[in-house]
């Protein structure tokens, strides 16, 4: 695949680590990105330790790395997302945004999907930013898989919804820096309102069976 410029926007939390790694490592430019330009560069320089010589990763204030990319991966938890997302929507303008934001609620009884105004979080990012092209996709990895070594994440598939083709297209291409094959197309982006909170089942089903369960399609 092209190397790409991709910020991952929230990029010092485990999920954006976790995907800033796995881009880096396939040869794509990676820009972590944070409020505070400290914490970008410490979780850019702890990725980096762990990369060969040559991969590209820095840390940059969330504004700058949206701005200087080309694809931007928003990483945030859902309570904020609305806010952050909105201060960059000049940065954002024109730009492939990637959505793996999963809105959901704890309680007793374990996680569940929250009921979100709009629909999805990824509804809701390509509603705030009109002049950009919002793809969902890699809601169902693990950060703890995403970060345990470097080998691709074979058993699983990315599923991958949106409504423009040709960005729908490139962000399937780039899920084989994780998996190690292109992306499922799961249809269009308000599909995202049932990959969101499939990742409730998910944590369910990890906390059952101690581990860090995944999504793999059969029969395509
Ligand atoms: N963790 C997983 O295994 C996993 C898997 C699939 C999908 N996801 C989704 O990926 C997203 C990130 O998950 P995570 O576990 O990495 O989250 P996280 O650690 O809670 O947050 C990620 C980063 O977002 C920034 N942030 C936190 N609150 C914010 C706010 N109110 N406004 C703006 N920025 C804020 C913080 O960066 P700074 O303080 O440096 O700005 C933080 O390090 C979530 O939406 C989650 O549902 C997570």
């Amino acid at each position: 695949m092209v190397p790409h410029t991709i910020a991952v926007i929230g990029g010092t939390g485990p999920q954006g680590k976790g995907l800033g790694f796995r881009f880096a490592l396939a040869g794509h430019s990676v820009l972590i990105g944070s409020r505070s330009q400290e914490r970008a560069t410490a979780a850019a320089e702890e990725i980096a330790a762990r990369l060969p010589a040559g991969a590209t990763i820095t840390g940059k204030d969330n504004a700058t790395a949206a701005g200087s990319a080309e694809i931007c991966v928003l990483a945030v938890p859902f309570a904020g997302h609305d806010d952050l997302v909105t201060s960059l929507r000049d940065q954002l303008a024109g730009k492939i945004v990637v959505s793996c934001v999963n809105p959901l609620g704890f309680d007793k009884a374990g996680p569940y999907g929250l009921a979100v105004d709009g629909g999805s979080a990824a509804e809701r990012a390509a509603a705030l930013l009109p002049q950009s092209r919002v793809v969902g996709a890699f809601h169902h990895l693990s950060a703890v898989r995403l970060l345990a070594d470097d080998k691709p994440l074979d058993a699983e598939d990315v599923l991958v919804c949106g409504d423009d083709k040709t960005a729908k297209q490139l962000v399937m291409d780039l899920a084989t820096a994780v998996v190690g094959r292109p992306g499922v197309d799961a249809g269009r982006l308000r599909m995202a309102r049932q990959l969101e909170p499939l990742t409730a089942v998910l944590i369910s089903i990890n906390k059952r069976y101690r581990t860090h369960a995944g999504i793999a399609v059969t029969g395509l």
